[in-house]
């Protein structure tokens, strides 16, 4: 898959430190693979990080001035992405973009993008279970967005429960069947 472009956003979940393992799986397939953080991820693992394992500039902040050449860096990225997978993604993300809020520089780029977007949802099986977020899942598959997971596992708190992030090998493999 040489010469295709992944973005990978990765949001403020306790699993955020699993995206180090997805760019190295994605980064294996020959992928090149460009991070988008939330602000509120930074929380949870650093852009020196994802930035180091990359190979790439991490893109952080919707109103970051252009270091090389100027574009508007959210229509640049989205035109430049063959596929988004938001891994994991919160609960947040998914209503973000479920009702068309463009508040960050992710979700603007989900809203500009033409690539097929993939979802791997994490978080607490509360959250999960929550009837606002399974209509705004619906909602999203319903308009074409894919989701893998989440899996029954461990959770934050320790408990058993539906909303583990699903397995990076099943996330990678799902997320190369929708490169064109
Ligand atoms: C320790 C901790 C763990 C969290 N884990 C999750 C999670 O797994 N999934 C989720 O949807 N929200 C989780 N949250 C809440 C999000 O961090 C919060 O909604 C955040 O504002 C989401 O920002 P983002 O979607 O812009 O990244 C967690 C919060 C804390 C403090």
């Amino acid at each position: 898959m040489k010469n295709k472009n992944i973005i990978l956003g990765v949001t403020a979940s306790i699993a955020a430190y699993k995206a180090c393992d997805i760019i190295r799986r994605l980064k294996e397939r020959d992928l090149s693979v460009t991070v988008i953080m939330t602000k509120d991820a930074e929380e949870f693992i650093t852009p020196l990080t994802l930035q180091t394992l990359s190979g790439n500039k991490v893109h952080r902040g919707m109103f970051d001035l252009a270091s090389e050449e100027y574009n508007v860096e959210h229509v640049s990225l989205a035109d430049k992405a063959d596929a988004i997978l938001v891994a994991p993604a919160t609960a947040n993300i998914i209503g973000k973009v479920a009702n068309g809020l463009c508040d960050d520089l992710l979700s603007c780029v989900i809203m500009a993008t033409k690539a097929p977007v993939v979802f791997a949802p994490a978080m607490n099986d509360g959250m999960y279970s929550n009837k606002i977020l399974q209509d705004n899942i619906a909602k999203l598959k319903n308009a074409g967005y894919k989701f893998i997971g989440p899996i029954k596992g461990k959770l934050a708190n320790g408990k058993m429960g539906i909303g583990h992030l699903a397995e990076v090998d099943t996330i990678v493999k799902e997320t190369a069947t929708v490169i064109k």
